[in-house]
């Protein structure tokens, strides 16, 4: 596949806009060439291009072009026609193999990456979890991704990101009619199920977060057999709730777009909203469960989340915060 140059990249793009607003409707050459400014040959050069690249596009003399199926691939011509987002993936770096989007991220932004730029790979060698933890990233099934943001707060209050990507991930998965709820901090699971994850890394200083790097996993179209034994058992995907497959760059475009809204009303209205949000679709409160820290085990009723997204947990001794840490559920749940 030769590469697309800049503004052969920006034709196909516009190209492609055009056929996704025209639908189940054909774009008449016409439209298209007055749209781009280029002669009718050159718009049939970018359908072909196109097609090299896995479009399908009928073309019918005297009514235009259909796009009939687009491939499941993830770079930018797939997400930017689709994003209706300002800022949020507008730049995209896209690559078949990483060893990880949040470390490329990180060292991008270090080199002064804007907010909004997002990281994605089909496939990670060395995908990061939490905790140390390694992510399973099968190839071309699932969605990686890793966004650089520069909020303007203090580092402190960088647990409310976590907790604000928990939630954009969990309203995008219940658009598609997947019922994920988060299990704090931000795992986001279906009957007991891990279907996507959240790993939020900070580079700050003492009052000044330089920039946050968002990294998110959804497992979208694994089946089973593409993941490790132990982590097959414990995980599950958008494909096996719903039981069919899910476009992956229009899913990426969906939580492009949530994840702006909420990052616009957390700056606008602080963490309150989100919080609140967090607590409707949080599975945790209520429960009685065993935290395990770095350092110790606890055991109680998580009760609520701080106004820092700390978890307050009840415990013999008393309310105990809780910062970082894993939860498993000990006991049925006690109030709704
Ligand atoms: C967790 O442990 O639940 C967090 C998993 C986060 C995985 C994502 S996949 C995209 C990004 N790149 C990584 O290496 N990790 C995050």
């Amino acid at each position: 596949m030769v590469p697309l140059d800049r503004q052969d990249a920006t034709h196909a793009q516009l190209v492609l806009e055009m056929l996704l607003e025209s639908g189940p409707d054909f774009a008449s050459g016409e439209a298209l060439s007055g749209k781009l400014g280029l002669s009718r040959t050159a718009v049939w050069k970018v359908v072909n291009a196109l097609r090299d690249r896995g479009y399908s596009i009928e073309a019918v003399p005297s009514r235009g072009y259909r796009l009939v199926r687009v491939p499941d691939r993830l770079s930018g011509l797939e997400i930017l026609p689709l994003l209706e987002t300002h800022d949020l993936g507008r730049t995209v770096h896209a690559f078949d193999s990483l060893p990880s989007t949040s470390e490329l991220a990180f060292r991008l932004a270090t080199e002064g990456a804007d907010h909004g730029e997002l990281v994605v790979a089909e496939t990670q060698t060395a995908g990061r979890g939490r905790r140390g933890r390694s992510w399973a990233s099968p190839a071309g099934k699932s969605l990686y991704a890793s966004l650089v943001l520069r909020p303007e707060f203090p580092p402190q209050r960088a647990p409310e990101l976590t907790l604000l990507a928990a939630v954009a991930v969990a309203e995008t998965l219940r658009g598609d009619g997947v019922e994920a709820s988060i299990k704090w901090p931000n795992d986001l699971q279906i009957a007991g199920k891990k279907i996507a994850g959240i790993l939020t890394e900070l580079s700050a200083e003492a009052d000044r977060v330089h920039f946050v790097v968002l990294g998110i996993g959804v497992n979208l179209n694994a089946s089973p057999s593409d993941f490790p034994p132990d982590v097959a058992a414990v995980a599950t995907s958008v494909m096996r709730v719903l039981g069919r497959k899910v476009n992956r760059a229009a899913f990426l475009a969906r939580l492009m777009k949530v994840l702006e809204h909420w990052l616009d009303v957390h700056e606008e209205q602080g963490f309150g909203p989100v919080r609140a949000r967090w607590r409707a679709l949080s599975s945790t409160l209520g429960l009685e469960v065993l935290v395990k820290t770095e350092r110790r085990e606890l055991r109680g009723m998580a009760e609520d989340i701080a106004l820092d997204g700390a978890l307050l947990l009840r415990t013999e001794d008393g309310l105990e915060r809780v910062l970082a840490g894993d939860v498993e559920q000990i006991r049925p749940r006690v109030r709704p």
